[in-house]
């Protein structure tokens, strides 16, 4: 059994220690917000924070993450009824397309601005270099900026 901790709840997982952290939350916690696009840790689409870093959970084993927090997309907000900044900007902003991409680039988002609260474009090019294919990417840097003035206090 692996001990880890997801969106709060400590859990324990009867997996092989090289199982992709992606699929252990997708097929053993069904923890289905991380998508798989890829699988070898290009497009972003299953990215998670653990321990607070953005992480491409499809590329790092479930062994590697023994004990450690993870947040996925369903715990970011840290309540039901509430969205995080991100999410909201991202609904201001109308962002989705088909929206298979949308929970890495959100998960991303919000990483960057803790460690980042007034990001340029650039610094939002960098950090967040997920694939969309349906091209979002304007709509995405419109939103991280306006997720980092709700953050910094505005309405
Ligand atoms: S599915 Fe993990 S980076 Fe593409
Ligand atoms: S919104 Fe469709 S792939 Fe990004």
């Amino acid at each position: 059994m692996i001990p880890l901790t997801v969106n709060g709840q400590a859990r324990q997982v009867d997996a092989e220690p090289d199982k992709p952290l992606l699929w252990v939350l997708r097929e053993d916690l069904n923890v289905v917000g991380p998508k798989f696009g890829c699988g070898i840790a290009v497009c972003g689409a299953c990215t998670v924070h653990v321990e607070g870093q953005p992480v491409r959970s499809c590329s790092i084993a479930v062994g590697d993450v023994a004990g450690k927090s993870v947040i996925t997309i369903e715990g970011l907000a840290g309540g039901e009824s509430t969205l995080h900044a991100v999410q909201r900007a991202w609904i201001e902003n109308q962002v989705p397309q088909c929206g298979y991409c949308q929970p890495g680039f959100i998960m991303a988002a919000a990483a960057l601005l803790k460690g980042k609260p007034r990001p340029s474009d650039q610094d939002i090019d960098d950090a967040l270099n997920n694939i969309c294919r349906c091209g979002t990417y304007s709509a995405i840097r419109r939103a991280v900026h306006r997720a980092a003035a709700i953050l910094g206090g505005a309405l």
